[in-house]
C-alpha cells in the first residue's frame, strides 16, 4: 500500500526570497504600533469571532463585492436542480453570509451550517431562514462527534480554512463526510503575486483595519487576518493542499474587480471512486 502523507499545517517559515509569501513587508509592520488588542492565534479565532460577531455584518456591509462573491462561489458549485432533494454542508458560516449564499445557488436544498463561534451562529440564528437549514455549534475539526456526518451533497467553505490549526487533517476529514463525486468550494484569499500582496497590504491598512476599529471590531482580529492572508497558501499551494487531502486536481477561479488575484474559490471534488483518493496518515493508523 502507498505510503500516506502526513498532513501538515500553515506554518510560518524561514524567509526565502524565492517564496511570493516572503515577498513584502513583514512583521512587526510600523502599522501594528498601538494596535490595542493582540491578534489571536489560529486556535483561538473562533472566540476571536466571538468578540466581532457583533461588528461583523456592519462590516462586511462596507464592502460592496463581499455577498456578491460569496454567491458567485456558491454558483460554481454547479449544484442541480435548485437543488432539490440535496443536502449542503456551510462550514465555517459564521453569521450566515455564506449560508445566505449557498441558499440563494440551491433554494430547495437542506442545509447545515457550522461555525464554532456562539457569537457568531446567534447572529445568524436570529435571521429569518427556512426550516431546511440550520445551524450547528461545532469545531471544523469535531464534526461527527457534532453530529454532523453528512454525507453531503456539495459544501462551501469560506474564509475558514485559512484559520484551521491543521488545515489538511480538517479538509481530510471533511472529505470523508461528502458523498462520492460532490463538489466542494473553498473561498479563500490566497496571494499569488508580488502585485497581489501589495494590493492587499494596502487594502488592509487603508481600509479593512480602519474600518473594523471604526465599526466597533475587534482590531486584532483585523490584524490577524491582515497576517494570516500573508502568511497562507499561494493559489498553487491550496490547490495542492486539496488534492493531497484526497480531493480531485483543484481549480483557482478568480474574482472579478480589486479582489482579483487575492480571493479565489478553490473548487473541487471527492473522487467519484471509492479508493481514488489519497487518504491521510491519521486515518491509516
Ligand atoms: C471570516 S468568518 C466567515 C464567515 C462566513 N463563512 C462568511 O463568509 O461570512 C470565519 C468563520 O469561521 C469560524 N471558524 C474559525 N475557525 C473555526 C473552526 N476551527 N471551526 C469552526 N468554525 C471556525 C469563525 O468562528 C468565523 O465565524
Amino acid at each position: 500500500m502507498a505510503k500516506r502523507p502526513t498532513p501538515t499545517t500553515t506554518r510560518r517559515h524561514a524567509p526565502d526570497p524565492r517564496d511570493p509569501r516572503d515577498a513584502g513587508p513583514r512583521d512587526p509592520d510600523p502599522h501594528d504600533a498601538g494596535l490595542p488588542a493582540p491578534a489571536p492565534a489560529r486556535a483561538d479565532v473562533p472566540a476571536a469571532f466571538d468578540r466581532a460577531a457583533a461588528a461583523y455584518d456592519r462590516l462586511v456591509a462596507a464592502n460592496p463585492g463581499y455577498h456578491a462573491q460569496l454567491r458567485r462561489s456558491a454558483r460554481r458549485l454547479r449544484l442541480p436542480g435548485d437543488g432539490a432533494g440535496l443536502h449542503l454542508l456551510d462550514l465555517g458560516c459564521g453569521t450566515g453570509a455564506s449560508t445566505a449564499a449557498l441558499l440563494a445557488a440551491a433554494p430547495r436544498a437542506r442545509i447545515t451550517a457550522v461555525d464554532a463561534s456562539a457569537g457568531m451562529l446567534a447572529r445568524a440564528r436570529a435571521k429569518p431562514w427556512p426550516a431546511r437549514v440550520r445551524f450547528v455549534r461545532a469545531h471544523a475539526e469535531e464534526l461527527r462527534a457534532a453530529g454532523v456526518t453528512g454525507p453531503f451533497d456539495g459544501a462551501l467553505a469560506a474564509y475558514l480554512v485559512r484559520n484551521l490549526p491543521d488545515p489538511d487533517a480538517t479538509l481530510c476529514a471533511l472529505r470523508e463526510l461528502l458523498a462520492p463525486g460532490a463538489p466542494l468550494a473553498v473561498h479563500e484569499y490566497a496571494l499569488g503575486s508580488p502585485r497581489a500582496r501589495a494590493v492587499w497590504h494596502l487594502v488592509c491598512w487603508s481600509v479593512i483595519v480602519p474600518a473594523g476599529r471604526l465599526l466597533g471590531g475587534d482590531a486584532g482580529l483585523y490584524r490577524y487576518l491582515w497576517r494570516s492572508v500573508r502568511e497562507f497558501d499561494t493559489p498553487a499551494q491550496l490547490c495542492a493542499r486539496l488534492e493531497r487531502c484526497g480531493f480531485q486536481p483543484a481549480r483557482a477561479l478568480p474574482m472579478p474587480g480589486w479582489q482579483r488575484g487575492i480571493a479565489h474559490t478553490f473548487l473541487t471534488r471527492r473522487p467519484a471512486e471509492p479508493g481514488h483518493g489519497v487518504a491521510p496518515a491519521t486515518e491509516a493508523a
